[in-house]
């Protein structure tokens, strides 16, 4: 099956689980255990704005951390800015905050409702530029439909 193909099956496995489950806290549960086995990523996961902070909703994978600040680290930037960012290298993205050492590249998807961020979608690779606009497009359709959820 083509990175394509997958996200496509994965969309359809996200609406046919949205259509029964209307609780974002656990569609972010399901979403990053069928994202994640999928595609055998090294960190599938949800943070929350909660506030003035990001903390840490549903994930696969290690061990990471727990709240990060407004427009800190990959994930706060994509908050900050409203919009994807795909890293092929974290260290030469500034300020990148390393949860885990074996992360080299990160793309992070923001949940966006009414304009506002109320979550962001993060997915560590081990390996150098995993991520590219066939991510960004088949993860940007996922979070259009976490988004309104309450
Ligand atoms: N690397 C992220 C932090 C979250 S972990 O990757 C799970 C960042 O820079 O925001």
């Amino acid at each position: 099956m083509s990175k394509n193909e997958k996200y496509e099956l994965l969309y359809k496995q996200v609406l046919s689980l949205a259509e029964g489950e209307r609780d974002r806290e656990a569609m972010m549960a399901n979403t990053a255990a069928l994202i994640h086995e999928a595609f055998g990523f090294w960190w599938t996961g949800f943070y929350r704005v909660v506030g003035e902070e990001l903390v840490l909703g549903p994930f696969q994978g290690p061990v990471a951390c727990s709240r990060i600040p407004f427009g800190r680290g990959v994930c706060g930037t994509a908050w900050q800015v409203q919009r994807p960012l795909v890293v092929p290298d974290v260290e030469q993205f500034p300020g990148h905050i390393a949860c885990s050492s074996a992360s080299r590249s990160e793309i992070v998807v923001p949940l966006i409702y009414h304009d506002r961020v109320v979550a962001v979608l993060d997915i560590d690779s081990e390996h150098l530029a995993t991520f590219d606009e066939t991510d960004q497009a088949g993860l940007e359709k996922i979070a259009e439909v976490l988004a309104p959820l309450t």
